[in-house]
């Protein structure tokens, strides 16, 4: 007796995510998971003992290369490498020491930048495409954009999106808050257009959690359980 297989929730969900990015004009990079300091970090404007790099715990290898805490590398690997403008993302997997109902070690992101001459990218460009992302993703949802930071971005924002558990009330998988942080986002900021020997540009990015994503759309309580195998949980999503 047969059975038929059926592809990973989070394959789904990254597949879609890609497939609505595409249609809005956007071309798919790629990098390696093993990176350097100067990718990971230092390119992208984190300074040297800063304490900024606590904000993710990353695990290194002896020779001090790592595996890369978020799909932003590519950011960089991408503007050394292609001629402009810019209109990418580099959907990937991350890793960092993270464990509990909304985080794993591994997960996985999409990355997106968008450069093109100075004074032609704004904030006001980045938040269209987000906004007509997420109703494509999940229809009328709650989105909101809260102020942050993020060392290469400036402004920078992350954005929340009604808790779909609890419809705002507050549970635990969104503490209590009626929010799920799904992404991070801003201006490419000066110092990173530096980095490449970038002159006269403008532009956006963000970095979003596909794992956060999978959780809304197919009500998944805790993410821990999308890598446990389960074909009993797994069967469900065709
Ligand atoms: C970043 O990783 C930035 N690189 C995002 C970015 C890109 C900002 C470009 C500006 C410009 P942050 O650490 O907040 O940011 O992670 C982004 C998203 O990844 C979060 O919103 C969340 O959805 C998801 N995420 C973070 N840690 C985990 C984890 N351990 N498990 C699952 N998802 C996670
Ligand atoms: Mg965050």
């Amino acid at each position: 007796d047969i059975k038929k297989g059926s592809l990973h929730p989070l394959t789904l969900t990254m597949n879609e995510a890609v497939s609505i990015f595409r249609n809005l004009g956007f071309e798919v990079a790629l990098g390696p998971e093993m990176e350097d300091d100067w990718h990971n970090f230092g390119a992208l404007n984190f300074p040297d003992n800063h304490p900024a790099r606590d904000m993710q715990d990353t695990f290194y290898n002896k020779d001090y290369t790592l595996l890369r805490t978020h799909t932003s590398p590519v950011q960089i690997r991408t503007m050394l490498s292609q001629k402009n403008p810019i209109r990418m993302i580099a959907p990937g997997t991350v890793f960092r020491r993270d464990f509990d109902i909304t985080h794993t070690p591994m997960f996985h992101q999409i990355e997106a930048l968008v450069v093109d001459e100075a004074d032609k990218i704004s904030f006001a460009n980045l938040k269209h495409v987000l906004v007509e992302f997420l109703q494509h993703m999940f229809g009328d949802v709650e989105v909101r954009f809260r102020p942050s930071f993020f060392p290469f971005t400036e402004p920078s924002a992350e954005v929340d999106i009604s808790c779909v558990f609890c419809k705002g009330d507050g549970c635990r998988v969104c503490s209590q808050t009626g929010w799920l942080e799904v992404l991070g986002c801003g201006v490419v900021d000066e110092n990173v257009f530096k980095a490449v020997g970038y002159e006269n540009k403008s532009g956006y990015a963000f970095g979003l959690g596909i794992e956060r994503f999978a959780m809304l759309i197919h009500n998944i309580g805790d993410l821990r359980s999308l890598f446990e195998s389960d074909t009993r949980l797994l069967g469900q999503f065709k």
